[in-house]
């Protein structure tokens, strides 16, 4: 099945979901060159929901996919968050502030509650990370016509969720920006380039698959789609793009030519890829007492918040994949045509 048929699009783009850098505005900006623009949601209330679709809708007819997390919440661990609070004290001592009197804030999971406000929507396209909501939610959504999409990191993730439903395959590579879609296995030693775990999910699936991670000229979409993707997913190379909402401190990360990344559980308790800082450095980049995701990032809150008062890039996730060559400061409209121009 062709990807541009199925998505309801003209060019096989999708601008990845970044939770924290972006809303409906850089999601409109794709859409309407032609690609699939994405409104994470995987942070925002069920208010901030519906305000993020009516924005798109009353700005773009075209085709729009929200993007959410479907991890299973586990229960609170007094005890680690204790133990994170502990290793973090020096930190906490030496910008002067207090560890978080309250839990708030958290990535919640995708479920009924807000496939009931979607429901009158219907959207054309979910996508979802680590993993996919449970089956009886899954057929809800289907139900709808809604397209549904989600990331895997391994050849038995992808298996899995064309098994579970999934009508679209992501393949994230490890030169992928964000978190990690993983979610049957945490080792970091079972993460692949794009190219190879593409090559390898093309044997195991029929599904379309779209290739993510590292992806930032044209020449690297023809590659990929000669490979057989279906198409591709984009982050990184929007972060500078006039639409986004990525911060200052975050584009000076980017933009800095010294700049490294890295894989780190420090900043939520799930691997993912960011530039390289302070925090990450010291404290080795995974860490066993990082509380279990999403759990993590509250202890780290107040660090953080205090560190970029200061204009400080710190104590903050600054979430980047390897390859930011083609990171440009102009509208994510026209970054959409040149980079499909440039295949043809
Ligand atoms: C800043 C940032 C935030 C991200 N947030 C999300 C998210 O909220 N949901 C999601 O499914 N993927 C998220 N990702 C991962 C992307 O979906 C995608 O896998 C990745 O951007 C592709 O690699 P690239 O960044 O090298 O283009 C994020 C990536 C970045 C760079």
């Amino acid at each position: 099945m062709n990807l541009c048929h199925t998505l309801g699009i003209t060019k096989p783009i999708i601008q990845a979901p970044m939770a924290g850098v972006q809303n409906w505005e850089l999601a409109v900006a794709v859409s309407e060159a032609g690609g699939l623009g994405s409104i994470p949601c995987g942070m925002l209330t069920k208010e901030q929901i519906l305000s993020e679709v009516n924005n798109f809708r009353d700005r773009s007819e075209k085709p729009y996919n929200l993007n959410f997390f479907c991890h299973v919440m586990p229960a609170i661990d007094h005890q680690a968050l204790k133990t994170w609070e502990q290793t973090l004290k020096k930190y906490y001592d030496s910008l002067s502030v207090n560890p978080p009197e309250k839990i708030s804030g958290l990535r919640v999971p995708f479920d009924s509650s807000v496939a009931d406000i979607l429901e009158p929507y219907k959207p054309p396209v979910m996508s979802f990370h680590f993993g996919l909501p449970p089956a009886d939610l899954v057929a809800r959504i289907k139900s709808w016509g809604t397209v549904v999409v989600s990331s895997a990191t391994t050849k038995d993730e992808g298996i899995w969720l064309q098994e579970n439903g999934a009508d679209v395959v992501i393949a994230q590579g490890s030169e992928a920006g964000g978190h990690r879609a993983m979610f049957m296995t945490s080792d970091p030693s079972t993460q692949v380039s794009t190219s190879e775990l593409l090559a390898c999910l093309k044997k195991a699936l029929s599904v379309p698959i779209v290739a993510a991670g590292g992806i930032a000229a044209s020449s690297d979409i023809k590659a990929l789609l000669k490979q057989g993707a279906s198409g591709v997913q984009i982050g990184t190379s929007y972060l500078l793009c006039d639409e986004a909402k990525t911060s200052d401190i975050h584009r000076d990360a980017i933009k800095s030519k010294n700049s490294t990344t890295a894989l780190t559980n420090i900043f939520s308790g799930r691997l993912a890829r960011g530039i390289s800082n302070e925090l990450m450095r010291d404290l080795n980049y995974i860490s066993d007492k990082a509380p279990e995701f999403p759990y993590a990032s509250i202890t780290l809150a107040p660090l953080r918040a205090k560190a970029e008062s200061q204009n400080q890039a710190d104590f903050s996730p600054l979430w980047a994949g390897t390859n930011r060559s083609g990171c440009r400061e102009i509208s994510a409209t026209k970054l959409t045509h040149d980079l499909w121009a440039g295949c043809l």
